[in-house]
């Protein structure tokens, strides 16, 4: 006798065996069609292939290459893909990564426009901006020869101490998604297949490939979940990353609920899944089950053993027919078999993108901290400024002394020329005055990374000689000059070194050797501007009292040192505004998570997300914890004043206001909409982002900014209904200049 259980399985099993025979039954029906005709529908085209492929010939489209091998067999570049079938006409699929520039592989000698990092885009929050520079990107992509970005990264920025927390946009789920959406949207309608990744909760880089992630549901849909979402229901996004984590006990790759419950059959998904590389698989049939489909970058799961599967009947073909489905389907829509996208060599690097790196680096940087209106600084001739720090000038060729990326997969490589030390970019506009520089101090390395960098450094005849100093010989000459100059800037920051895939950051202080050369540089000088670049939060406490100015730039592309030269003397007036929390210190994140303390060592041990939905500012605004400064902060040399807010109700909320430059220069503002639900019968964040513009303004100029909101900015995931619901009553509707400070708000009746 069968269980009530087992014969539900049972139907169920049954029913989708049905769905997917009706489904490749219509091959038959349009068994004329002949897949190689670019005029017959994608749908059609992959059916018709289908019915000519072998089990094995279908198997082998489902594993990736990579990782040491290489798609063309090519060890050294190790380029990502998926081979080809010549005596069917089925491309190569060649996968690289587009996240800041574009990278293939490991091969070195790609080289592309570094545009961006993530999180330096998402400090503009220019949507606009963020298009343009992911078609240059898609299009460069296309023609290095690469048909899918391995990217963009849509994880949320959990924690400061997350490795890949550069590679991510924000803490926040909607700013995430409002950029991810554009990229995904860019980089398909040139030509390049978008894989938002990695799908999903995948906060950390301790533990990355057994680590299990325990979260509600209500966390993963209201946090963690929508900017994926956006990506594939608003953006159409045709391939999704699965990461190697595990969500409540699943590993990702085996994870049915989320790979075809959720993003299929709730969101539409049409792609096709991969799987992170190399542990991302970790069993045959479960696997294939789920819906993932191509096993990246070996044939150790799928290959051999799904043939096997299929074979021992533990498997229907019909499941493998819908995985080479997927992903064929998206090669024909993609217009992949007809040879359709084509950009020109010349496109890589080409003035074009440049300047739109350019307009990406000078719209990123955040002001900080401008005591007294120190900033922009006065060209004063004759006077002796100086310019101290390990980020003020790289090591050229440096592998890790490299102030420009995180680590790891995500970054690009770049032309060596196109990148210029801000102390040069400095030196330029502060032509009248005299301008010093010194290192101060070495980027932290550990005994491995000192002994690769040693052998990757094309240092110049200046670089060579603080090669071989030592910290202390660095810092004292960096005090001297400090001492005997009239103003100090000081680029600190961090690199690939202290935060990257595989890695996550051991602090959120600055280096202990940077914090020690600000302390003694403004023990002998008081007129000194710290510039940090790095990709994550800072805690700047032991010496921000101590300086005049503050601005912080998130690795942001190739123009980074002209625009940080710029912004320094006021060529650019700074916009960029946070995407991240500054708390007062990282002790003041929830407790429990596993950075605190970092004793995850066990592979079994959960890692629960106790804070739940409560992510960044939403947790220190519950626990009314004080910020440095809070998300969405940054100043500007100009003023700008907030009025007539006007809230007209229907189906869709129409929001509207006026923004005035009332300073002296022109100016971008970036206005942030945030929503409070007053009552709710579940606990909800005192306020959340559910709409922003950014606006320029010239001096005096006002502007009135409209911004629209539909239901979906009112709605909470109730773990009751298992639904989104809007709860009738008052909602307050917020304008403010960041989380922390609101200039307008009205409360609405829903
Ligand atoms: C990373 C992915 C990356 C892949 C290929 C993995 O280790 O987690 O983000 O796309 O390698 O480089």
């Amino acid at each position: 006798m069968k269980t009530i259980k087992e014969l539900i399985k049972l139907v169920a099993n049954f029913s989708l065996i049905c769905s997917l025979v009706l489904f490749f039954s219509c091959t038959e029906v349009n068994g004329q069609q002949n897949y190689k005709d670019a005029n017959t529908k994608p749908e059609d085209r992959a059916k018709d292939l289908i019915s000519k492929m072998t089990l094995e010939e279908k198997v082998a489209q489902l594993n990736g290459l990579g990782n040491g091998h290489g798609v063309f067999g090519d060890k050294k570049a190790g380029v990502f893909g998926t081979k080809g079938n010549e005596k069917l006409g089925i491309p190569t699929l060649v996968m690289g990564h587009g996240i800041t520039g574009v990278r293939s592989g490991r091969d070195v000698s790609v080289k592309s426009t570094y545009m961006l990092a993530p999180i330096g885009i998402a400090a503009t929050w220019d949507t606009e901006l963020y298009s343009r520079a992911s078609v240059a990107i898609a299009k460069e992509m296309v023609a290095l020869g690469q048909n899918l970005n391995l990217g963009t990264t849509l994880n949320i920025i959990r924690h400061p101490l997350g490795g890949r927390g550069w590679e991510c946009f924000s803490e926040d789920p909607y700013l995430t998604a409002q950029l991810g959406v554009e990229h995904v949207k860019a980089m398909q309608a040139n030509g390049i297949i978008s894989g938002p990744k990695h799908f999903v909760a995948n906060n950390q880089e301790q533990n990355r490939h057994d680590i299990n992630n325990v979260l509600e549901e209500r966390t993963l849909r209201e946090i963690y979940l929508p900017a994926f979402k956006t990506a594939v229901v608003e953006g159409g996004a045709l391939n999704i990353m699965a990461a190697y984590n595990r969500v409540n006990g699943t590993f990702m790759c085996e994870n049915k609920w989320l790979l075809t419950d959720i993003l299929r059959d709730e969101w539409g998904f049409k792609g096709f899944v991969l799987s992170d590389f190399g542990k991302g698989v970790q069993s045959t049939v479960p696997t294939a089950l789920a819906g993932m489909n191509i096993e990246m970058s070996s044939a150790k799961w799928y290959g051999s053993k799904l043939v096997a599967a299929v074979n021992n009947g533990e498997i229907k073909e019909s499941i493998i027919d819908k995985l080479v489905y997927d992903k064929l389907f998206t090669m024909f829509k993609m217009g992949l078999f007809d040879n359709k996208w084509k950009q020109p060599k010349e496109v890589v690097h080409s003035q074009e993108h440049q300047n739109i790196a350019l307009e990406v680096a000078r719209k990123s940087g955040v002001l900080l901290k401008n005591k007294n209106n120190v900033l922009p600084l006065a060209l004063k001739k004759g006077n002796k400024l100086a310019v101290i720090g390990p980020n003020a000038k790289r090591y050229v060729g440096g592998v890790y002394s490299e102030f420009l990326q995180g680590g790891g997969s995500g970054g690009c490589y770049y032309f060596e020329d196109a990148v210029t030390n801000p102390v040069d970019e400095i030196a330029k506009i502060a032509n009248v005055m005299e301008v010093s520089y010194a290192r101060g101090c070495h980027i932290e390395l550990k005994k491995k990374q000192k002994k690769i960098e040693a052998k990757t450094l094309m240092p110049d005849a200046l670089d060579l000689a603080d090669v071989k100093k030592d910290d202390k010989q660095l810092t004292k000459e960096a005090v001297e000059l400090a001492e005997k100059s009239d103003q100090v800037i000081l680029v600190v920051g961090i690199t690939g070194s202290q935060e990257s895939e595989g890695r996550d950051r051991k602090s959120t202080r600055l280096p202990e050797n940077q914090e020690k050369l600000i302390n003694e540089v403004t023990k002998v000088n008081k007129n000194v501007i710290v510039v940090m670049v790095g990709g994550s939060y800072f805690d700047t406490s032991s010496w921000i009292d101590k300086v005049n100015g503050v601005i912080n730039y998130f690795y942001c592309g190739e123009k980074l040192s002209q625009a940080m030269a710029e912004v320094l003397f006021g060529k650019v007036n700074p916009s960029g505004k946070l995407p991240i929390s500054y708390p007062k210190s990282a002790s003041q994140y929830p407790k429990g998570s596993i950075f605190q303390g970092g004793k995850y060592k066990e592979k079994k041990e959960s890692n629960i997300y106790s804070e739940g939905i409560f992510v960044g500012y939403r947790y220190f605004n519950k626990n009314k914890e004080e910020m440095r400064f809070p998300f969405g902060y940054g100043l500007s040399y100009t003023n700008f004043k907030y009025s007539k807010l006007k809230v007209k109700k229907g189906k869709i909320v129409e929001v509207s206001f006026t923004i005035k430059n009332t300073g002296k220069i022109s100016g971008d503002e970036i206005a942030q909409l945030y929503i409070h639900d007053k009552e709710s019968s579940v606990p909800r964040p005192i306020r959340e982002l559910k709409g922003f513009k950014r606006v320029s303004l010239k001096a005096g100029e006002s502007k009135k900014v409209h911004i629209t909101l539909k239901d979906d900015a009112f709605a909470f995931w109730s773990p009751t209904k298992k639904d989104w619901t809007v709860e009738p009553g008052e909602f307050d509707i917020q304008i403010g200049v960041n989380s922390r400070d609101i200039k307008l708000s009205k409360i609405i009746n829903k």
